[in-house]
């Protein structure tokens, strides 16, 4: 009897424990799972800025974190640009064309950071210019200006995955591991990745995005 207590009490833990760990940890997967990271370094990026300001005026990186911010009033990137202000990181050293690309990142947005692109992926059949845009408003990440990914970004940390799959011309968003958003790509023939803060419909003054831990993975 004791022995058959004993059991039942050893299962009802184990059972408790799973079901803690599944509460705590929910559906996340790891989406990199099957990819390669990519080499990375300032070979592989230029930076983006207000063409008539000096980098550190609107770009930093410290201690592994890279922050951009721009104001709406800036410049456009060249002068001969007439597109909004930005300052992105703009990894156009990893251009692509098929196959499957995963964009990785941590990002971080502060409060008050609204109307603004702060991921890409640059290059769609014109007109448009782009096959993705995550964007900010009023505190929510959006996929262009809607539907809404997550609500609630402002000043944490939250992992950002990207996959373009060229060959069934899809997009998935992953947020801290959750799929969020799964989309017909926007075709084109050569995409690359784009992160930072560029100006978008009704944006605040100031717009910033911080990034770390940015990888380019390719699917094996
Ligand atoms: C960047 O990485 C590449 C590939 O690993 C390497 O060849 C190159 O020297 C690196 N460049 C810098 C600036 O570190």
């Amino acid at each position: 009897m004791t022995s058959f207590y004993g059991s039942l009490t050893i299962f009802y833990l184990s059972f408790l424990l799973l079901v803690i760990y599944q509460s705590l940890v929910g559906d996340a997967i790891d989406p990199t799972e099957g990819f390669i990271s990519l080499p990375f370094n300032r070979s592989y990026y230029r930076i983006q800025k207000p063409y008539d300001l000096p980098e550190n005026q609107r770009y930093s990186f410290i201690n592994g974190v890279h922050k951009c911010w721009v104001l709406s009033t800036d410049k456009p990137h060249t002068p001969t640009s007439n597109t909004k202000p930005r300052t992105e990181i703009s990894i156009h050293g990893y251009p692509y064309s098929s196959g499957v690309w995963q964009f990785e990142a941590d990002a971080y947005v502060p409060t008050g950071t609204t109307g603004v692109s702060i991921m890409q992926i640059f290059g769609a059949e014109p007109p448009s210019a782009t096959t993705l845009m995550i964007r900010v408003y009023d505190g929510s990440l959006t996929y262009y200006r809607d539907p809404v990914l997550v609500p609630n970004v402002y000043n944490k940390w939250f992992r950002l995955n990207v996959i373009h799959d060229v060959d069934a011309a899809k997009v998935k968003v992953y947020i801290n591991g959750d799929l969020k958003l799964e989309r017909d790509d926007r075709r084109g023939t050569s995409h690359y990745f784009k992160c930072g803060v560029y100006t978008q419909n009704d944006p605040s003054n100031c717009m910033e995005s911080q990034w770390k831990n940015i990888k380019v993975l390719k699917k094996k």
